[in-house]
């Protein structure tokens, strides 16, 4: 295969090499390019545009493939626990039995959040959303680590950090829904693992011992690790563009919680419940709101579908899809919102209007399903995408701050106005 592209430009030939992948994808590496043609390459959105080299994750989104540092995404859902897959995305391998333990203990060590932060968090209006929220507490969280914020400093610091974040997340992410419900924050507990912990900080309260359902356990775990990371999607990006200004951990990572917000991006799982509890409230037939969206009728669409990369399947959906079957049916719950989004999927997936478009359900599709199953609000289930994102953020920001990645800063194309002179405004129009 040949190493060089060439470029014909004002008939000139120049050579551009190619940079090739451990997976053997080829890109153009066009770093020269604008100091030797004059040229800058236009690509809105990134679509299709290397903007790192990693070694995290790999997907090939014809093919449906979707690794974390080399291990499928089946295979560690099946088998893995969520913490594992952390250390595994952060520090690029499967920890032996001392290292896990070892991490294990870090995240229970620092689990605790400083009390005024609470202080904080008392003064949000109640009914403010919960992504709002976490963002705001994530990005506060480095006045209260002021070593923190020069990411640069020794590794040891940037390590302690990154536990920190993984540590209080779950702390943080529960005080959420207890500010919701108007119950008191529950303080962590050592004994229990990383996501019971999460669970029953969520789920307990101060008046009664409780006991974390291990079907709802398990179902979480899954879905946190199907979530954990997913290469240069909007809110990796988000965390390369703001950590590559040598912003530290916490307040990149609230950039990245506010990127996951996005109905596009992460808050797609909230929109898929409210679409399909929308179809059922008002009764139309799922046959019809299809067509409504096919007609792109107010910019509507069929939430939870198509993706970026993906243009076969999406490998969590087809987990997350049998997932959703399995948990129901061990908590005992009938949800018709799952009968709907079934005959949802149908209907799209053999209608040419989707067929033609290569849209296939996505993670959000059937993981609502799932959360609102083990007793989340639906405006908790962003939160939730970011909790188990967190560990993809976290190892992105490490590659970047060790590959020591420059600012990222790209070019534009200048469409507006030419030189024109100031005109005082008795002369405006
Ligand atoms: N419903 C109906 N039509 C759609 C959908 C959809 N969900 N997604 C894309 N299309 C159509 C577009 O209207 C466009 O049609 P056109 O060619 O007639 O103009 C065509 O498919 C291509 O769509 P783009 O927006 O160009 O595709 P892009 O790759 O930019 O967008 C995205 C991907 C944002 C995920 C899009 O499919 C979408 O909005 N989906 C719904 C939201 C969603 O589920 N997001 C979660 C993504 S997964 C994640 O972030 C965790």
């Amino acid at each position: 295969m040949s190493n060089v592209a060439k470029l014909e430009y004002n008939g000139q030939v120049y050579e551009l090499p190619i940079i090739t992948g451990t997976e053997n994808e080829s890109s153009v590496d066009i770093r020269k390019l604008r100091d030797t043609t004059g040229l800058v390459t236009f690509d809105d959105g990134y679509k299709n545009t290397g903007s790192t080299k990693s070694k995290i994750t790999f997907i090939d989104g014809d093919k449906g493939i979707l690794r974390y540092r080399g291990y499928g995404i089946e295979e560690l859902a099946e088998k893995a626990e969520f913490m594992e897959v952390a250390y595994l995305l952060i520090y690029g391998k499967l920890p032996n039995e001392a290292e896990y333990t070892e991490w294990k203990k870090q995240m229970t060590r620092h689990s605790l959040v400083h009390e005024d932060v609470k202080k904080v968090f008392d003064a949000y209006p109640t009914g403010a959303h919960p992504m709002g929220q976490l963002m705001t507490m994530v990005g506060m969280m480095s006045s209260f680590y002021p070593n923190s914020q020069d990411p640069q400093k020794m590794e040891e610091d940037r390590n302690l950090t990154i536990i920190r974040v993984m540590s209080k997340m779950p702390n943080l992410c529960a005080m959420m829904y207890k500010k919701r419900i108007g119950h008191p924050v529950m303080y962590p507990t050592n004994e229990l693992r990383y996501v019971e912990d999460y669970l029953s900080m969520t789920f307990g309260n101060p008046c009664e011992k409780f006991t974390v359902d291990p079907v709802v356990a398990s179902a979480l775990n899954k879905l946190l690790i199907l979530h954990a990371d997913h290469e240069q999607n909007c809110s990796a990006s988000t965390v390369r563009m703001v950590g590559s200004a040598g912003t530290n951990l916490w307040a990149t990572i609230s950039a990245a919680i506010a990127a996951l917000w996005g109905p596009s991006h992460g808050g797609a799982n909230q929109e898929v419940l409210e679409m399909l509890q929308e179809i059922k409230d008002s009764g139309i037939t799922t046959k019809q709101y299809v067509e409504k969206v096919k007609n792109k009728e107010a910019g509507v669409r069929l939430m939870g579908f198509g993706h970026r990369v993906y243009k076969n399947f999406d490998p969590r959906a087809t987990i997350i899809k049998k997932s959703a079957d399995d948990v129901l049916k061990k908590l005992g719950v009938v949800d018709p919102l799952l009968d709907i989004a079934m005959e949802l999927e149908q209907m799209a997936l053999s209608d040419s209007y989707f067929v033609e478009r290569k849209l296939y359900p996505n993670v959000d599709f059937y993981s609502g399903i799932i959360y609102r199953a083990l007793g989340y609000p639906t405006d908790m289930f962003t939160v939730l995408f970011a909790l188990g994102r967190l560990p993809g953020w976290v190892a992105q920001w490490k590659e970047m701050v060790e590959e020591k990645q420059p600012i990222c800063r790209p070019r534009q194309i200048y469409m507006g106005e030419t030189p024109r002179a100031y005109q005082s405004i008795k002369d405006r129009k």
